[in-house]
């Protein structure tokens, strides 16, 4: 049986790289994804602040944006010697912006341009080259469209594919709406694994709990869990032990806080803000007796200059300890 696999999706302006060093501390096995980087702003851009990202991130996949064959095998080439482990190419995002580049959930249409796109990252690096996509846009039908930018993609050499199951409305619908009113297929990309056994194959869109995801891993390689693992980030302490049957670097979110804080200092030391950082925590100890105070502390307190590590101790110090969550399957 090969190996399942479990990552964390690429989000704008969340999965930065103080948002990933935090995830990190939760899991050693689970992948994480950048943030969407455009290949104009990797090729032109401020690459340090862009696409730095600390050791302990690893393995992490960077994201990128684009449509065009050159620029998307330079941009991969520069993010292969940055370290990161496997460039992905986005497929999936339906905001305005994006489709005026021409690129995102609207290359859903274009699958030979895809397929060139991976064939030219494949060519400039020797990581793995990966695809997240949709199962369509618009009116398009969903097993066709599905079916044939796999078949692009995979002869270009595409080595995984993450598939959010439902399609992208391109006009009318904001990209929040794009992520909750298009219905749910989750069959569709059952099908689509069972007519593709060698290629992996990874689920996304609306998984919340590990009984689901146990669920989905009968059918495909692997599952994205996206907003969930932002609000609710102690449902990756289950990643090891449930897919790996290792224990988990740290026992729940007291410990991944402890286990956080060495990063936060040496960010505090270059400058960083507290709250930068700790923005991405807010969803940590929710369900807990606590759990609000916390977050309206970091809100409050983690903004002003001079919060450092006992900030944060301070707001940690709402939450009861003497209730234990249960991470796995319910
Ligand atoms: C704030 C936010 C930003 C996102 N940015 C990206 C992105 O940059 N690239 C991408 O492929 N998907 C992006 N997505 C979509 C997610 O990767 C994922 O496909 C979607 O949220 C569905 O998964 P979920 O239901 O587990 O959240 C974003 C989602 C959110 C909530």
């Amino acid at each position: 049986m090969t190996q399942k696999f479990f990552t964390v999706a690429p989000m704008m302006d969340w999965t930065d790289r103080h948002c990933r060093a935090f995830h990190r501390v939760m899991s050693r096995r689970a992948r994480l994804y950048t943030e969407m980087v455009t290949t104009g702003a990797v090729i032109f851009g401020p690459r340090e602040r862009l696409l730095g990202f600390s050791d302990a991130e690893h393995p992490v996949a960077v994201q990128l944006g684009g449509s065009n064959p050159e620029e998307l095998a330079k941009a991969a080439r520069i993010c292969a010697e940055f370290g990161y482990d496997e460039i992905n190419l986005n497929v999936g995002c339906p905001s305005d912006r994006v489709q005026n580049g021409r690129f995102g959930a609207c290359l859903m249409q274009e699958p030979v341009l895809v397929g060139e796109c991976v064939a030219a990252m494949k060519a400039a690096v020797s990581l793995p080259v990966t695809v997240k996509c949709r199962i369509g846009v618009d009116d398009q039908d969903t097993e066709e469209a599905l079916d044939r930018l796999t078949d692009c993609v995979v002869t270009a050499g595409c080595d995984e594919l993450t598939v959010h199951a439902r399609k992208a409305w391109l006009k009318g619908l904001s990209p929040k709406e794009n992520r909750d009113i298009p219905p749910l297929d989750y069959n569709r990309v059952y099908r689509l694994k069972a007519a593709r056994p060698d290629l992996p194959i990874a689920i996304n869109g609306g998984i919340k709990t590990w009984a689901e995801i146990h669920e989905h891993l009968k059918h495909v390689d692997g599952v994205m869990l996206g907003r969930i693992a932002y609000h609710e980030p102690e449902i990756l302490l289950g990643v090891d032990r449930e897919l790996y049957g290792e224990e988990p670097p740290v026992a729940d979110g007291f410990e991944a806080v402890e286990a956080y804080e060495s990063y936060i200092a040496a960010q505090l030391e270059k400058g960083e803000r507290l709250s930068n950082i700790t923005r991405h925590m807010l969803g940590l100890f929710t369900g807990r007796p606590g759990a609000r105070a916390f977050r309206r502390h970091l809100a409050t307190e983690a903004v002003k200059p001079g919060a450092n590590l006992q900030t944060l101790r301070d707001a940690v110090a709402h939450v009861s300890r003497g209730f234990a969550l249960d991470t796995a399957a319910e």
